[in-house]
């Protein structure tokens, strides 16, 4: 059961963390960064699997691992946890998804430019193993209202033929996009694919959702799959995240593990959650380590308020976002609900090597970790950053100067 030293959000959070204390870190996305209690928690797993092997593999990670689809059901708005299943990272659920879909040429996958590279590139193999079409759908920054996440979908799959609408088998979307990061309106987004294939499958990717932004799996309405990492957001151990598969594609279309283990006979039927239960022998701890990162933000908001951690990270990011933009003298690419902890700035610059070599600079001589990007094809240069509990407005306003100094002085 983990828990926290501190439960003051700012600077004393630090304490909960490992974060070197030169490192200063706005990209807190990208792999997250586990709590300390959480890792020591893990820690005592390795020790419990490392001095009885046979029972840790054979009851106890068995028994555990139940619990913890339990907690994480139960935090997704889930009424059993008979459809959610543990594994490493999302590249893993959304291999084991498509991977195993029987899919024959000429079908159609769809998702939208935002996509993560690894969706696309499974999206590719599939193109080149099995030959699907692939249909991406340009978003265009900024984002004004949700039309301009519904309308670019909703035209593209309107103009495709009767024969190809029967042919849309797949729809990815993010819940969080990651480059540029924007909410997505999932259950609207659903709706327009099942409308023109009431066949096609919605997977979301949740990988940033968990811990950023409340996740009610069944307020999603019609969609398929659900996957979030626990690694980014939640504050597990790397290698942690989960997968919800509609109870209706369990038994019809049979999703696999991209392992298959000798747990798994799929000519005797081997169940679903057994299938995924047991890839082959590994360190399965930071699965486990999923429910002590429950317990430790539960240990912080116990303090604060349900809710809390949320919330802060919510209000940080806006106060951050409004600063930085009247200090840049620039704008952001959504409106402020369009994003949660992660939130995009335009840089105040236009030249993206510039971007980059002040990205490296800021790293070298501050110890600042941020992220300079460039949309494509707008060429808007633009950082994404994160706002975290061990973060205060102080280090975004130290942010703020730095880059416009270092801009003013290289221009
Ligand atoms: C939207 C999105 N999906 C999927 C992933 C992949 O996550 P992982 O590397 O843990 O598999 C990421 C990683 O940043 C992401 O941003």
């Amino acid at each position: 059961m983990a828990s926290s030293n501190n439960t003051t959000y700012g600077h004393q959070q630090l304490e909960n963390f490992l974060l070197d204390p030169t490192y200063l870190n706005f990209n807190h996305g990208s792999f997250g960064t586990a709590a300390r209690s959480v890792l020591d928690a893990q820690h005592n797993y390795v020790l419990q699997q490392e001095a009885r092997p046979d029972i840790w593999f054979r009851e106890t990670y068995k028994t555990l691992i139940v619990e913890t689809r339990e907690k994480v059901s139960k935090e997704c708005g889930l009424s059993t946890a008979d459809n959610l299943v543990l594994l490493e990272n999302a590249s893993a659920a959304v291999n084991a998804i498509f991977r195993s879909l029987s899919l024959q040429p000429g079908d159609i996958f769809v998702y939208f430019s935002t996509a993560y590279g690894m969706v696309k590139h499974t999206a590719a193999w599939l193109e080149v193993d099995k030959g699907i079409k692939i249909l991406e759908v340009q978003i265009t920054v900024p984002i004004t209202s949700t039309q301009s996440l519904l309308d670019p979908m909703r035209d593209a799959l309107k103009y495709l033929s009767a024969e190809e609408k029967a042919k849309v088998k797949i729809a990815t979307f993010s819940h969080i996009s990651s480059v540029p990061a924007f909410i997505e309106p999932i259950k609207e987004l659903a709706e327009i694919v099942k409308s023109v294939n009431p066949n096609a499958l919605v997977l979301v990717d949740g990988a940033h959702a968990i811990g950023q932004i409340p996740v009610d799996i069944p307020s999603l309405g019609n969609i398929d799959y659900y996957l979030s990492n626990a690694h980014k957001w939640l504050y597990a151990p790397k290698g942690s995240a989960f997968l919800w598969t509609n109870p209706q594609q369990i038994d019809t279309l049979r999703p696999q593990p991209s392992v298959i283990s000798s747990e798994n006979n799929v000519a005797g039927g081997t169940d679903y959650l057994t299938r995924f239960g047991y890839t082959g022998t590994k360190d399965f701890t930071a699965y486990l380590s999923i429910s002590d990162s429950l317990d430790f933000r539960d240990s912080l908001e116990e303090v604060n308020g349900k809710g809390s951690i949320i919330e802060y990270t919510h209000g940080l990011a806006e106060w951050a976002g409004d600063h930085l933009t009247e200090l840049w003298k620039t704008s952001r690419l959504s409106p402020p609900e369009f994003e949660a902890a992660l939130f995009n700035v335009v840089l105040p610059t236009t030249d993206y090597d510039l971007a980059t070599q002040m990205q490296t600079d800021l790293l070298n001589d501050h110890g600042i970790y941020m992220l300079a990007l460039l949309d494509q094809p707008t060429n808007i240069v633009y950082t994404r950053l994160s706002s975290q509990i061990y973060l205060e407005r102080d280090d975004f306003v130290k942010l703020g100067d730095l880059v416009l100094d270092y801009l003013t002085r290289s221009s």
